[in-house]
């Protein structure tokens, strides 16, 4: 097992995801969960459990995928991997309080993670393999849990330059921002820590968004494919509720009220009866563990 303090070729992002990030990440649960729940479809048609199937799920995060691979694998069962203790915390109580008993959790590198040879059907992930130091050596590891046959199939974000509603108005915000910081990098009210783990976790995001870097590290299947998948992606019930999240993503981080309803005004195309809701794109990617 490892944890926080073990060292991992990943010991930057496993600060990040045990610190401020992975904290916020476990806290906002829900609305992380809404957030990406557009791209669920999209991962299970293309994963297709099968009902004795054994499944992996890397960068599991709070788990919602693995509680989802778990109730399709009804007589098999599904393992959620992920770098982050409080994460899995969230988890394993929110797969107790379901009451699904075929999901189990384990604290690991999945870059460097002894999984059991051969051990799973399909490994699948919801943006948790862009944090590796090295994809190719991460997703080769990968492939070894997999039995011959075994499926890969997992989503991840698109070129943060693609033109989407989602990147035009992210973009406009980080404008907002950095307009009201002037030329301080960062204000001094946001921790030094915060502020480094935050760019840790956006700079590892953002490397692992080309098709061409995807093919290259998926030299250990065949069959791989990379395709393009809309979706909408929802940021909170209303313009206020939707800003409050964002500046909850920066420990500390106030703004002036001027800031504070440009911001809100740059999600109001967006509001629906359904909350604010963004176009956007991801990748899905298929592939196989050669037989
Ligand atoms: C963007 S979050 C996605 C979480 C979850 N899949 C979801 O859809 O809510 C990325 C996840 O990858 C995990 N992660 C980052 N690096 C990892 C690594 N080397 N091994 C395992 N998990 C990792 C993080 O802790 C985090 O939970």
């Amino acid at each position: 097992m490892t944890t926080a303090t073990t060292p991992t070729p990943n010991s930057r992002q496993a600060q990040a995801w045990n610190g401020s990030v992975g904290t916020h990440w476990a806290t906002h649960h829900d609305r992380y969960d809404t957030m990406l729940s557009g791209v669920n479809d999209a991962l299970f048609e293309a994963a297709a459990i099968g009902a004795g199937d054994r499944v992996l799920d890397i960068g599991c995060g709070a788990g919602i995928t693995t509680r989802i691979a778990a109730r399709r694998a009804a007589h098999g069962h599904a393992v959620g991997v992920d770098i982050s203790a409080p994460l899995l915390d969230r988890a394993r109580a929110s797969t107790a309080s379901e009451g699904i008993t075929n999901a189990a959790y384990e604290q690991a590198d999945a870059q460097t993670h002894a999984f059991p040879t051969a051990g799973y059907d399909v490994a699948i992930s919801r943006g948790g393999v862009m944090f590796f130091a090295d994809h190719t050596a991460a997703f080769t590891n990968i492939a070894r849990a997999l039995r011959p046959g075994g499926r890969l199939v997992f989503v991840c974000p698109q070129p943060v330059d693609q033109d989407t509603e989602e990147s035009r108005t992210l973009g406009l915000f980080a404008e907002l921002l950095a307009r009201e910081d002037g030329p301080e990098e960062s204000p001094g009210h946001i921790s030094p820590e915060a502020a480094a783990d935050a760019t840790a976790a956006r700079t590892a995001m953002a490397s692992f968004s080309e098709p061409a870097r995807i093919h290259e590290a998926l030299t250990a299947y065949e069959d791989v494919t990379v395709t393009p998948v809309p979706v909408e992606t929802v940021w909170g019930q209303t313009s206020a509720d939707a800003v409050d999240f964002i500046l909850s993503r920066t420990p500390g981080r106030t703004v002036t009220a001027a800031t504070r309803a440009a911001l809100e005004e740059a999600f109001r195309p967006y509001a629906t009866e359904f909350g604010i809701r963004m176009r956007a794109g991801v990748w899905l990617v298929t592939a196989v563990r050669p037989a």
